[in-house]
């Protein structure tokens, strides 16, 4: 069911409304509603849990437990490249520890924090399934392994470089 209201591209919209009727029960399209959602306005608002609750008959509550378990949504927006330094056991081993202190010290900011120009955001995150390639970091969709600070630091500027250029 379409709600009719102009908080998604009208492409989203019909994307949801495909969604819903897929599944034989209506809920499981949550996550992947959440993840479409969260990529086209950039976090789960109070507006966006509304819209999506309303579309897949939820109670906005149970909407944000869904979004509470999950590390990967958020209702804040991140940076243009969240950075997500992974410190579980085989990164830790590894280093990972001593990246994420890098990457807090390089870019001015804590866990689950924003550089004031909005271009990073940080977050220490549990094993991101990279374990072989310790200590591994993931940057929106991409991943950055076998890490040392050195190369994070080159990783972090091709990052600030690209933000520049596509601000241009
Ligand atoms: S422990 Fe870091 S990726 Fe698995």
């Amino acid at each position: 069911m379409s709600t009719g209201t102009t908080l998604f591209s009208p492409e989203l919209a019909a994307r949801f409304d495909k969604l819903v009727t897929t599944y034989p029960v209506r809920r499981s399209a949550l996550v992947p509603m959440l993840l479409y959602a969260q990529d086209e306005i950039g976090c789960l608002s109070d507006e966006v849990i509304a819209e999506i609750a309303h579309r897949i008959q939820l109670t906005e509550l149970e909407v944000r437990n869904v979004i509470s378990y999950y590390s990967l949504l958020h209702m804040k927006p991140h940076g243009k490249f969240h950075v997500q330094v992974c410190t579980n056991i085989s990164c830790m081993l590894r280093g990972g520890n001593e990246l994420f202190a890098h990457c807090k010290e390089r870019l001015g900011i804590g866990h689950k924090e924003t550089t004031p120009d909005g271009v990073f955001s940080l977050e220490e995150v549990e094993c991101i399934g990279a374990c072989c390639w310790a200590p591994a970091v993931q940057v929106n969709y991409d991943f950055h392994d076998n890490l040392t600070p050195e190369a994070m630091d080159q990783v972090l500027e091709q990052y600030a470089a690209k933000a520049k250029e596509e601000a241009k």
